[in-house]
């Protein structure tokens, strides 16, 4: 017998879930209502008696769906948010119907042990080296700060300093080069490290976003001292990559500690046809992923990945005397790898859309993901009045010219604004090199060719409005 109210509370969401997903490729990408409506929507005051699950669950669905953006659509271009595989949304599920607590392998084996397996192939299909300890965690931003928290323990323990036992008061600076067009993440890390977002030492970047590895080898080897250099391989806007491979070969020492910030572009790795662009990348120390992003896990979950589990381990580790002792020897335990103590089993997901679509169907993903930016850039460009200014793996970035030749920032604003509002499809905006521009982003397993023409006509359709 289930526990009252169960079932029908299940079914509801089964049903308003299949209704929300089926919808996607019909509805209007953007939400039909603002924030302010949403607001109203669910603004009440605290209810003072309770309501039937059932009951709970499709008013839920039914206030909120105004509000929900279609991310999911093959449509839907903007920031780098991935789809979701069905294994992964429908195990998603099972992570809070099971409730486990999955910090611990002793009392939580099963979540812990599926983690253990997901980390592993995770591992082998970054390519990235097999004894690399892996932290399962929110996202990217997390994902970065675990990382540059070992990398600053490793780089001072290497000048006789223990952070862990010491924190930072008193202990010698550490130099942090970073590229100009690192994510902002970054800098949101090393303000809640201690490092503080000052000590960003900043290289100069090519066109495409690329920090010179000449510069970067330079001052790396100009600099004494502890020293962290973080790199990144997928630039949010234009896909970009630092030249991993040049920086690691020229700078070993044992207090540098290389970082790479891989949230999306770490996945083109998992396919042949673009596993060569980022040859080297794994003789880095340490490596920021995101499994909601590429993988297409539905939110949450970002992977931090060090080549030296010990640093990673003291700097996250927790212990306690009413916790249970550590696994077995060869069986981890996440707690030691994530900044949490109690969390979610979120690499189940990880480990479901593994599982669906073994390392054949991830790597056709991420190729299929960057065939279709590739059509996208070229139907842009075929386009009269529009300039794609960049465009490599899932990403591409265009500005829509101002047909009178006046302001092509505020036209090309004025198309994004018209073309997400219309609904076709969702761009998103940057500025790319001091102009105003529309950046998209492939990164679903729902886009196809179709999807990819609808978007260019959408856009180019907003682009012509916009100058008659
Ligand atoms: C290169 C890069 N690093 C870090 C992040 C932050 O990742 P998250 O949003 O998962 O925290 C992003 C997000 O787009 C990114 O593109």
């Amino acid at each position: 017998m289930s526990d009252p109210g169960l079932d029908p509370a299940l079914a509801a969401a089964a049903d308003a879930a299949r209704d929300w997903l089926d919808s996607l490729p019909g509805r209007p990408v953007r939400p039909e209502a603002d924030a302010r409506a949403m607001l109203a929507a669910f603004d009440e005051p605290l209810p003072e008696e309770g309501t039937d699950p059932a009951t709970v669950v499709r008013d839920l669905a039914a206030r909120a769906e105004p509000g929900l953006m279609a991310s999911g659509s093959g449509r839907f271009h903007g920031w780098v948010i991935g789809g979701a595989l069905p294994a992964a949304i429908a195990a998603d599920w099972l992570v809070s119907a099971w409730d486990q607590n999955s910090a611990m392998s002793e009392p939580f084996p099963a979540t812990t042990m599926i983690e253990q397996v997901a980390a592993g192939w995770v591992l082998d299909l970054l390519d990235l080296p097999g004894t690399a300890s892996v932290g399962f965690v929110t996202g990217g931003q997390m994902a970065n700060t675990s990382c540059l928290a070992a990398a600053r323990n490793h780089v001072l323990a290497a000048h006789d300093w223990d952070v862990e036992e010491a924190g930072l008061q008193g202990a010698p600076r550490v130099n942090v080069l970073v590229g100009e067009q690192r994510h902002d993440s970054i800098d949101a890390s090393l303000r809640v490290l201690g490092l503080g977002a000052s000590a960003a030492l900043v290289v100069p970047t090519d066109e495409a976003g690329r920090a010179d590895p000449r510069a970067l080898a330079a001052a790396a080897g100009g600099l004494h001292g502890p020293t962290i250099v973080c790199l990144q391989v997928g630039n949010v806007n234009g896909g970009a990559a630092d030249a991993v491979a040049d920086v690691v070969a020229g700078v070993a020492r044992e207090d540098l500690w290389v970082h790479v910030d891989g949230a999306f572009g770490l996945w083109a790795r998992a396919a042949p046809a673009y596993r060569d662009r980022l040859a080297g990348v794994e003789h880095a120390d340490s490596w920021a992923t995101d499994a909601h992003k590429w993988l297409n896990t539905p939110y949450d979950c970002g992977i931090a990945v060090c080549a030296h589990p010990e640093a990673h381990r003291r700097a996250m580790g927790v212990r306690a005397a009413y916790l249970p002792e550590g696994g077995d020897a060869g069986l981890r335990d996440p707690i030691d790898f994530n900044p949490e103590l109690s969390r979610r089993a979120r690499s189940v997901p990880v480990w479901a859309a593994i599982r669906q679509l073994g390392r054949r169907g991830v790597a056709d993903l991420v190729e299929r993901c960057c065939r279709m930016a590739e059509r996208l850039a070229d139907l842009l460009r075929a386009a009269d009045g529009v300039e794609v200014l960049h465009q490599e793996l899932n990403q591409v970035v265009a500005r829509f010219m101002d047909p009178m030749g006046r302001d092509h920032d505020a036209h090309s604003r004025a198309v994004l604004a018209r073309a997400q509002a219309e609904g076709t499809c969702y761009p998103s905006g940057t500025v790319w090199r001091g102009v105003a521009a529309v950046r998209l982003s492939v990164t679903s397993w729902r886009t196809g060719p179709e999807d990819v023409d609808r978007t260019v006509a959408a856009l180019v359709a907003a682009h012509r409005r916009e100058r008659a």
